[in-house]
């Protein structure tokens, strides 16, 4: 019994059958999850699979419908006050004020969380050390490209020192090298400010990059949770990779030979998972001669996050998640600039 109640104190956040239904339609489907001390926990799904509806009811924005959960011990519902005061939150947020200097824009929120006036003046200029903005505090807020105004939020949303912090797409639109660097400091964050983090994103590379345990969601369900390596090795195996003139032709004679479940077109290149893949790329060049398809190149690679939602689901993140970029509104566009 003691050791059970020690278990459920490590766990800083835990839900239980948690769900959010928008009339008859559940957005979350009883979620049962627990997040450790100072894990870097992601959520990673397609556009509609459920990943903000989740946070947002972990930071009490929105009541559940069903279930219940606790965030640093407290009940999202009966305490949400205190869920609200020991956690910070990263939403994109087009609200953030271009007439304020980075500074500025963080006293605001020290005073908004409640941070002693004693303090402030230290803790914002230990959070712009952090995010790499100090040569740039005092500038107004709408000169910050799309990377530095990501990297204030980020620093923002830590300045009452919460335990937990949510961080729903926080590369969402950046270009590669930003993003690169956003997940540097929120690496960081973790060993520097003692926090857990509770990341979404649709970007598999982020989700493996980041995160320490991985939920994939799909349809307001959980599919499969795990660690980045462990999830990509239940694939046991190789993705041949096959860039060809006539790649379709290539597709369908694979897939009648392999299965249909086996093989998708990315981008024009067919990609192929099996379990040796050496052996299989022989097969593969006959298949294309025998047929007169040219084949440009042929590559191994191992298993990444896609092909494990693939292998569940039968369809990728990222079909779903091209359209989200451009279905954004003007708003989060606007906020991405
Ligand atoms: N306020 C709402 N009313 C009705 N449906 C909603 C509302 N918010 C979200 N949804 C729906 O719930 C599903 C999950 O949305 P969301 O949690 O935003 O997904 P994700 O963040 O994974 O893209 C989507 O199908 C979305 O259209
Ligand atoms: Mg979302």
């Amino acid at each position: 019994m003691l050791n059970r109640e020690a278990e459920q104190m490590s766990h800083v956040i835990e839900t239980h059958k948690l769900t959010k239904a928008f009339n008859s339609f559940r957005a979350v489907d009883a979620l049962d999850i627990t997040v450790e001390h100072r894990e870097i926990f992601g959520l990673l799904g397609p556009n509609g699979a459920g990943k903000t509806t989740t946070i947002s009811m972990l930071c009490t924005i929105l009541r559940p419908t069903f279930g219940s959960a606790k965030v640093n011990g407290f009940d999202i519902v009966k305490e949400a006050h205190k869920v609200r005061k020991s956690i910070g939150i990263v939403f994109q947020d087009p609200s953030i004020d271009d007439r304020l200097t980075g500074r500025e824009n963080l006293y605001m929120h020290a005073n908004l969380y409640g941070v002693p006036a004693s303090e402030q003046k230290e803790r914002i200029a230990e959070i712009l050390k952090l995010i790499e903005l100090e040569d740039r505090a005092d500038d107004l807020l709408r000169t910050y490209s799309g990377g530095m105004r990501r990297r204030l939020e980020l620093g923002r949303g830590l300045i009452h020192y919460p335990k937990v912090l949510f961080l729903d797409e926080p590369t969402l639109g950046l270009d590669p090298q930003t993003r690169d660097h956003i997940w540097k400091y929120i690496r960081e964050l973790k060993e520097a400010q003692d926090i857990t983090v509770v990341l979404t994103t649709h970007y598999m590379d982020e989700a493996d990059k980041l995160s320490d345990r991985i939920a994939i969601m799909d349809h307001g369900k959980i599919i499969v949770l795990d660690t980045p390596p462990s999830l990509k090795e239940t694939l046991e195996g190789d993705v041949v990779m096959v860039k060809a003139a006539n790649v379709e032709v290539l597709s369908e004679l694979v897939g009648k030979w392999l299965g249909l479940e086996k093989k998708r077109v990315v981008d024009g290149v067919l990609e192929i998972t099996v379990r040796n893949g050496k052996a299989v790329m022989p097969r593969i060049m006959e298949l294309a001669s025998q047929n007169n398809v040219y084949v440009e190149s042929l590559l191994l690679r191992e298993p990444n996050l896609e092909d494990v939602f693939l292998h569940y689901t039968g369809r990728t993140i990222r079909e779903d998640s091209t359209r989200e970029l451009y279905g954004m509104s003007a708003a989060q566009r606007r906020a991405i600039r």
